[in-house]
């Protein structure tokens, strides 16, 4: 792209501040912005203009039944009978979902290097290829694994996972794979300069993960590996039990096109995204989108109607993601912290928020998938979020659940 185009299209945008210092940079600058302009993905216009309203009023929204505990203790060994057999046909695929910043850890690097260890190094990815070699142990086969990052953490995440010999992994088993980025905005619906040659890019949330896999070309190695299921999980839970075969079985025997691990929710204001039914249709509705009402509305046996807390572990029909592929999911509007180029030339990480990210989630590819299975799992065994530091879904209270849960620190 050349300055003139940029001008000219940034001037039907609106968005001219990004070639504010245009003049002061040298030659290889300028050709950084220039494409960094050409590359901006301007559908965050139509998410400010018409920003979709998901706080579930207007919709049919109504609670979902799943599978409890007790009944999933009950058919425990017909579960895992099924699961075991999938994962050992080689249908069964682990995605890890890495592309986040991990901006209220406030650590730099991919939040998967964070260090949990007290007396000794322990990072969250290698407890969590712990919880997968589990599994791979058990049933005698390797499940392959595929890692979203970002531009952001690219380099560092795949250096990291090299430098520790794949976490026991064969380097063949282990893919990864870049999701998009996308323009932050400040109060105005102006793009942020991070710098003067670079505008504010950050990633698109993890809603986008098929199609980035897709544009990899990884969807033909999950073909040629005859995988059928891809089971999707976060990078901050360190308890996550990854490829679990009750929970597979239990979700191939249902006949759905999605499992969904969940916990009991029993604090209305537990920051977790819960399972709905919208219509015919299954849902998940965020913490921050849920109306006090419905939070707090119990049943006839003074359980929370709206139960089922997803923890970001989901098993996913391959055929089904397939089909549905390229269908528009909403865009989520979230007010962060986002670095910028101050009036002294510095580029800083403001201490409160500044503007708005773009983001599609994961969540919302529940809706597409048209049948889900909520799978409830014992919070204490399987939920240990690290988010913050401190408090609450921190190092701290991680530390404390892997110690239960008899991992040394
Ligand atoms: P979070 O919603 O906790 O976001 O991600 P985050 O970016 O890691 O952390 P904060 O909000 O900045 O503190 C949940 C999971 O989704 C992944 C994260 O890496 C994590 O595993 N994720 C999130 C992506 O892969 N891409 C994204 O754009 C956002």
């Amino acid at each position: 792209m050349t300055y003139e185009q940029a001008k000219q299209l940034l001037e039907e945008k609106g968005q001219l501040q990004l070639l504010q210092y245009y003049d002061e940079l040298s030659c290889e600058q300028k050709k950084t912005l220039l494409d960094a302009i050409a590359a901006i993905n301007w559908e965050f216009e139509d998410a400010l203009a018409n920003p979709t309203d998901m706080t579930g009023k207007g919709r049919d929204i109504r609670p979902i039944s799943g599978l409890r505990y007790a009944e999933i203790e009950r058919r425990k060994a017909e579960f895992e009978t099924i699961g075991v057999d999938a994962i050992k046909a080689g249908k069964v695929a682990a995605v890890l979902l890495a592309g986040g910043m991990g901006t209220r850890l406030g650590v730099d690097g991919p939040k998967g290097a964070y260090d949990i260890g007290i007396t000794k190094p322990l990072y969250i990815f290698e407890q969590q290829m712990r919880n997968l070699q589990d599994v791979t142990k058990k049933c005698g086969v390797v499940v392959p694994l595929y890692i979203m990052t970002s531009d952001k953490n690219h380099e560092q995440t795949t250096a990291f996972w090299k430098e520790h010999g794949y976490f026991g992994y064969d380097e063949k088993d282990v893919k990864f794979f870049k999701q998009e980025m996308a323009p932050a905005v400040d109060y105005d619906g102006k793009i942020i300069l991070e710098r003067k040659d670079l505008p504010a890019l950050s990633p698109n949330g993890n809603g986008g993960w098929f199609s980035s896999l897709k544009k990899a070309g990884l969807v033909e190695d999950l073909h040629a590996r005859g995988v059928e299921w891809l089971n999707i999980y976060a990078v901050d839970n360190v308890l996550q039990r990854i490829t679990d075969p009750v929970f597979i079985g239990a979700t191939i025997e249902s006949g759905v096109n999605c499992g969904a691990k969940a916990i009991f929710k029993t604090i209305p204001t537990e920051k977790v995204g819960v399972l709905c039914m919208d219509g015919d249709k299954p849902d998940i509705i965020e913490y921050y989108e849920l109306t006090e009402e419905m939070a707090n509305q119990r049943d006839e046996n003074g359980d929370l109607v709206y139960s089922y807390g997803v923890i970001m572990n989901y098993l996913f029909r391959l055929s089904k993601l397939e089909e549905v592929e390229g269908k528009k999911i909403p865009v989520h509007i979230v007010e962060k912290k986002i670095e910028c180029l101050c009036a002294d030339g510095v580029t800083r990480k403001p201490e409160k928020e500044n503007g708005k990210k773009f983001e599609a989630l994961a969540v919302d590819l529940i809706k597409l998938m048209g049948s889900v299975l909520p799978y409830e799992v014992v919070r204490e065994k399987e939920f240990a979020p690290i988010k913050n530091k401190t408090g609450v879904d921190s190092v701290e209270s991680a530390r404390e659940l892997l110690k239960m849960n008899g991992v040394e620190l």
